[in-house]
């Protein structure tokens, strides 16, 4: 089927000056936690964007904070049973202190069963809203604060792209751009069509404006995001590889990464893109999900395993180091030994440099949740525990291959675990762990990698 395309941009952000004096008075401060995906992280930079310019000051714990924020996924049914634990444990905290204010957006409750169950189970949430009205946070809040009024507020469709959100990012010398929104492919399995409405490709001179403000300000590297980034279809019919070759062309940006691509839009112009900028990260995130051709079929994919495979080999014709990860689906309905044996096989035979793997969780309202076929839990925990020792194999000798090699690495932050040490990532995307001082980050070096182990390189400065 095919869908319209949005260009609608919305400047909607409202700023209510008796809430910003109230906030500011009180010194009232935020935390936000994040579930799912980065998508989430980077909406989740744009809440916090928001509370900052009404007047709330971060915090790094829900200890400390007078608003907490959870901004929900629900791609599984463990990432839903996490936010319910998490916010029906507040439950005494706000007895104690009803001027706590508890908000709960994102992914889960732009649901309306979700979210009209969440306001049930734990009444004393104060502000419930989707993924299509997280611009509304700032008019939210002041309904809640000025008028007293709890609200459930979820808009059943997306607007349009907003474009006037501020962003409070992480820091770092990474930062996240977001290029589209929104997914048209219905996989039988999938949620995210349901909770994130269509694709919606934000406008080209938009998101070049963005990554030049953000190497102004210092940023080395972007990830611009998408639910399916290779879709992408800016004003114009601009496709992705063009827009990577604006990127390019317009920007100084030294390092450009994207996430996720699928399949089944993978085309020779983004395979030539890729191969002829050097800006671009020799990395690509390509979710298989299973190897058999069946069980791709009903999980309504677009492509089968040849298919699959001569994308692969066209990647590494074009690019001979590419760094290549998936993700992976076991136990969904009608998988049969041989199925799930073609995903091992498939596994063999790419050689990923990593995976991540999931255990089928079935969410309703979509077409799989009506499959036969289900395979029982203790069938897909031995599938996915056999499934995952491969691919740790493969991972290892993968990163073996780098033992002896020179690597440049943007340096992004100190270790966790020793503070003479700091940390970076490949232009494969492989975090890499060298003594260095903290003043390097945000630098490229040299780095002579010594020991690699299964998630980090080791290694020294040249
Ligand atoms: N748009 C991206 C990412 C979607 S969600 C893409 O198409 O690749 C990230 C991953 O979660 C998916 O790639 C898939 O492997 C997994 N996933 C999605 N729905 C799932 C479900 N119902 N059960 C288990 N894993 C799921
Ligand atoms: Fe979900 Fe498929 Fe869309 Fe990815 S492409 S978000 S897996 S429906
Ligand atoms: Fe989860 Fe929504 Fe991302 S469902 S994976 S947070 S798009």
């Amino acid at each position: 089927m095919q869908y319209a395309r949005h260009y609608t941009i919305i400047n909607t952000m409202k700023i209510n000056e008796k809430l910003t004096a109230l906030i500011k008075e009180k010194g009232l401060n935020y935390h936000i936690v994040t579930y799912g995906c980065q998508m989430n992280d980077h909406e989740s930079e744009k809440l916090g964007g928001i509370l900052e310019q009404v007047g709330y000051v971060p915090v790094n714990t829900i200890a400390e904070a007078d608003l907490i924020l959870f901004n929900t996924c629900c791609v599984r049914d463990n990432a839903e049973q996490k936010v319910y634990g998490n916010v029906g444990a507040l439950k005494k905290r706000k007895e104690e202190n009803p001027d706590l204010l508890l908000v709960v957006s994102g992914c889960m409750t732009q649901q309306a069963q979700a979210a009209n169950k969440l306001a049930q189970t734990f009444p004393f949430v104060d502000i419930i809203l989707g993924t299509h009205n997280q611009y509304e946070l700032a008019e939210l809040i002041a309904e809640r604060l000025l008028d007293g009024k709890t609200i459930l507020n979820v808009l059943p469709e997306a607007t349009g792209v907003h474009e006037d959100i501020p962003v409070k990012r992480q820091g770092g010398p990474l930062a996240f751009v977001n290029i589209m929104y929104g997914c048209n492919n219905f996989c039988s399995y999938c949620i995210v069509p349901y909770v994130r409405g269509r694709e919606r490709s934000r406008l080209p001179q938009h998101i070049i404006q963005e990554i030049t403000e953000l190497v102004q300000n210092g940023y080395k590297e972007v990830m611009l995001l998408g639910q399916n980034v290779n879709s992408y279809h800016g004003e114009g019919s601009v496709s992705f590889p063009q827009l990577l070759q604006m990127i390019c062309e317009q920007t100084k940006i030294s390092r450009i990464r994207f996430m996720t691509s699928h399949p089944k839009d993978l085309s020779d112009e983004l395979i030539a893109a890729m191969a002829a900028h050097p800006q671009i990260c020799k990395h690509i995130h390509l979710p298989v999900q299973a190897g058999s051709d069946s069980v791709l079929y009903t999980m309504n994919r677009g492509y089968t395993r040849g298919q699959y495979l001569l994308l692969i080999e066209k990647l590494r014709m074009a690019m001979p180091d590419i760094v290549i990860t998936t993700d992976i689906i076991v136990g969904f309905p009608g998988e049969t030994v041989h199925d799930f044996e073609e995903t091992l096989s498939l596994i063999r035979e790419v050689r990923f440099d990593s995976a991540f793997t999931f255990v089928y969780s079935k969410r309703s309202g979509t077409k799989a949740a009506k499959m036969e076929g289900e395979i029982p839990p203790e069938e897909q925990r031995d599938r996915i525990v056999h499934l995952i020792d491969i691919q740790n194999a493969i991972t290892e000798e993968k990163n073996k291959a780098y033992e002896g090699k020179d690597e440049c690495v943007l340096v992004e932050s100190t270790s966790t675990r020793d503070k003479n040490h700091i940390c970076g990532r490949t232009e494969g995307g492989k975090m890499v762990n060298f003594a260095g001082d903290e003043g390097l980050i945000g630098s490229f070096k040299t780095v002579h990698i010594s020991q690699a182990k299964r998630t980090t390189l080791f290694g020294e400065l040249r």
